[in-house]
């Protein structure tokens, strides 16, 4: 192409060595060096071409952007280049409807081709916008254990399982692991997780419906997971914003919002929690963990000063056979308050369930902790239902 007809187009380019094309093969152009993050939400108002370097950024960020990309409303012509085109970008590429990659080392005038083609190429026919609708907030119960190994995940993906039960549509469930540094929601569900906090970081701004697709682990056709890979650094990946637009978005987009909150109190705690119709604290049958239940609840309470309580459940009830485990009456008095529900014992379904990668109520629909939680889940929602919780 001749620097003639790219006169006046504006050229986004990602990665420092595009700055020598301004003399090249895009003299002319209007040119805006920008990072990986201007790709969100980016549209063919803002620029004629995008040119990335591929040889300037790490491959799964990289492959973010472009994913982010294909998910804008009407994405401008993507031109690849570098010597080292990741398979996982070039795929992203392929879903765009104007793209191209060009192998380094390239001629000035080979580059200047594939970009007069890509700039000929008929932009596609704009989608309709979708009419206004008022959106359907999601139902939210928070899950919070009040000592480490108390049987929250647990409980929050049994709980998320028998909401799938009780609804007709695909994708109608979001269980969000909240521990994000080390969640152990994806491992026992079997599950990939895949919400990289940075990139969430860098999208927050722009997140939509469509763009939270793309940080989600679909389960089962019901229920998708989001949770992030193990990093100890994850809690300062993403600022509070960020964590709370992504919540406030999963509640727009699905009818269940399922969170499995870490025990320890984060910036954007307080405000996951007051936007919960449920809170549920719970605790193991020792007198340490029930001491902990009552000042983990009466603290939230407190500090949300909004009125909302959380309710404690009792997990692992067991015979008095076994020991001397405080009984669920002994337990209310340590508590000074009445347990929600009682959720039984049984270490081989809930062993077995995690081994093989899933719910117990998929690998031991019989266990009483299934039989348990359903109990409770009936309740709960039948609260729900009849409106007994937040003021929408
Ligand atoms: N009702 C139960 N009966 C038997 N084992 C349970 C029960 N609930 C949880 N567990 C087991 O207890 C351990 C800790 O549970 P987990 O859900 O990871 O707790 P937390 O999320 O509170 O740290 C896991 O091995 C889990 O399988
Ligand atoms: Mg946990």
């Amino acid at each position: 192409m001749s620097s003639q007809s790219l006169s006046g187009k504006r050229v986004l380019t990602l990665g420092p060595d595009l700055a020598g094309l301004a003399a090249g093969p895009l003299a002319g152009a209007r040119i805006e060096a920008a990072g990986l993050e201007r790709l969100i939400g980016v549209s063919a108002v803002d620029a004629d071409l995008v040119l990335i370097d591929a040889d300037a950024w790490s491959p799964p960020a990289l492959a973010a952007a472009v994913q982010a990309l294909s998910l804008c409303a009407a994405p401008p012509p993507v031109l690849l280049v570098g010597s080292h085109l990741p398979t996982a970008v070039v795929r992203g590429l392929l879903r765009l409807d104007r793209s191209d990659v060009l192998d380094a080392p390239y001629a000035p005038e080979v580059l200047g081709a594939v970009i007069a083609t890509l700039l000929e190429a008929p932009a596609p026919a704009a989608q309709p916008a979708a009419p206004p609708h008022a959106v359907e907030v999601a139902r939210c119960w928070a899950v919070v254990g009040a000592v480490g190994g108390s049987g929250a995940t647990t409980i929050a993906i049994e709980i998320a399982t028998q909401l799938c039960a009780r609804q007709v549509k695909d994708k109608s469930v979001c269980l969000i692991d909240l521990n994000l540094a080390d969640g152990s929601a994806a491992a026992y569900l079997g599950a990939h997780p895949t919400l990289r906090l940075a990139d969430l970081g860098m999208a927050a701004e722009k997140l939509d419906a469509a763009m939270l697709q793309a940080f989600v682990t679909p389960v089962t056709s019901q229920l998708d997971l989001l949770a992030a890979p193990r990093d100890p650094d994850a809690f300062d990946a993403a600022p509070r914003e960020a964590i709370l637009r992504m919540l406030e978005i999963a509640c727009e987009s699905y009818d269940w919002v399922i969170l499995d909150m870490p025990r320890h109190r984060r910036s954007w705690t307080l405000e996951a929690l007051g936007g919960c119709d449920e809170m549920l604290v719970v605790s193991e049958l020792t007198v340490p963990a029930l001491l902990a239940a009552r000042s983990l609840s009466d603290e939230i309470e407190r500090d949300l000063g909004s009125g909302q309580k959380p309710k404690i459940v009792l997990n692992r009830l067991a015979s008095r056979m076994f020991g001397p485990a405080p009984s669920m009456t002994e337990a209310e008095k340590a508590l000074q308050r009445k347990a929600e529900a009682g959720i039984s014992s049984d270490w081989e379904a809930a062993a077995a369930s995690v081994n093989l990668g899933g719910p117990i109520a998929t690998h031991r629909p019989k266990s009483k902790i299934v039989k348990d939680i359903q109990t409770m889940v009936e309740r709960l929602a039948a609260h729900a239902a009849r409106g007994g919780v937040k003021a929408a």
